[in-house]
């Protein structure tokens, strides 16, 4: 597997540009955290990597072949799975009908609830429970395992721990690090340095729009001041 973006622009508006220049390249079973600033593009990159920005240049190319420019089910059915800031889940339903419609979007339509209960236990026993219900942790899980139910190749999480009480946070740190075993990879937004150093292989650095800069996880305790800087407002 092999997932590269090319010079990503994207804005709400012809002519004006909220993201611009963006690239990134990631392998198997990599995590790389975007980190930055309210407002500097984070949520932005990845709707337009999932092909939701109106006005979108530049390429995303997934094992050789190019999935920009195609409609979002494609990409998602092409294996990018996607749980947006917020979580957006279906309130009114059950945890089971939401995880049935993650998988609706695969072409086996099949949930493998043995696998998915096994990374989520906490979701074991609240099948029938209406999602809206769910404690703030419990819905981040339901929105990761139906992001699941596509088997991506990428996921694409937008700060999953927001919010959450610490033991939650723990609960996805390990939900991250299992998906990384799997082989699959992770672009993650995070503005909690303990996750990010909990499950990052590269962190990239957004300001204004751009990724002005790109660390191993073995450069982070020597550019701190650099880090807390881009994050400071
Ligand atoms: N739906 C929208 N329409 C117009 N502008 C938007 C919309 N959503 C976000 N923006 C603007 O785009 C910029 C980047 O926002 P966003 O990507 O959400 O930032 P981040 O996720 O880094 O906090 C901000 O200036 C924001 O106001
Ligand atoms: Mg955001």
């Amino acid at each position: 597997m092999k997932f590269r973006i090319e010079k990503l622009a994207a804005g709400y508006t012809p002519g004006s540009q909220t993201i611009h220049g963006i690239s990134i390249e990631i392998d198997q079973g990599e995590t790389l955290c975007l980190l930055g600033r309210n407002g500097v593009g984070k949520t932005t990159s990845l709707k337009a990597i999932m092909g939701l920005m109106p006005y979108t240049e530049g390429s995303i190319y997934l094992d050789g072949e190019r999935i920009s420019g195609i409609p979002t089910e494609r990409i998602a059915s092409a294996g990018i799975g996607y749980v947006p800031q917020g979580r957006r889940l279906f309130n009114e339903l059950t945890v089971r009908e939401n995880l049935e419609i993650g998988a609706h979007a695969r072409r086996h339509h099949r949930v493998d609830y043995e696998k998915i209960l096994g990374l989520f236990p906490r979701l074991e026993g609240r099948l029938g429970q209406i999602s809206g219900t769910l404690s703030g942790g419990e819905q981040q899980m339901l929105a990761m395992a139906r992001a699941l139910c596509l088997e991506p190749e990428i996921l694409l999480l937008d700060e999953p721990t927001e919010g959450l009480m610490p033991t939650m946070v723990q609960a996805i740190a390990q939900f991250v690090q299992q998906s990384m075993a799997m082989g699959v990879s992770v672009i993650m937004v995070e503005q909690r340095l303990d996750m990010v150093k909990m499950v990052a292989s590269r962190i990239c650095l957004m300001d204004d729009g751009t990724i002005v800069k790109t660390l191993s996880i073995e450069e982070l305790p020597s550019n701190m001041e650099t880090i807390h800087r881009t994050l400071s407002v």
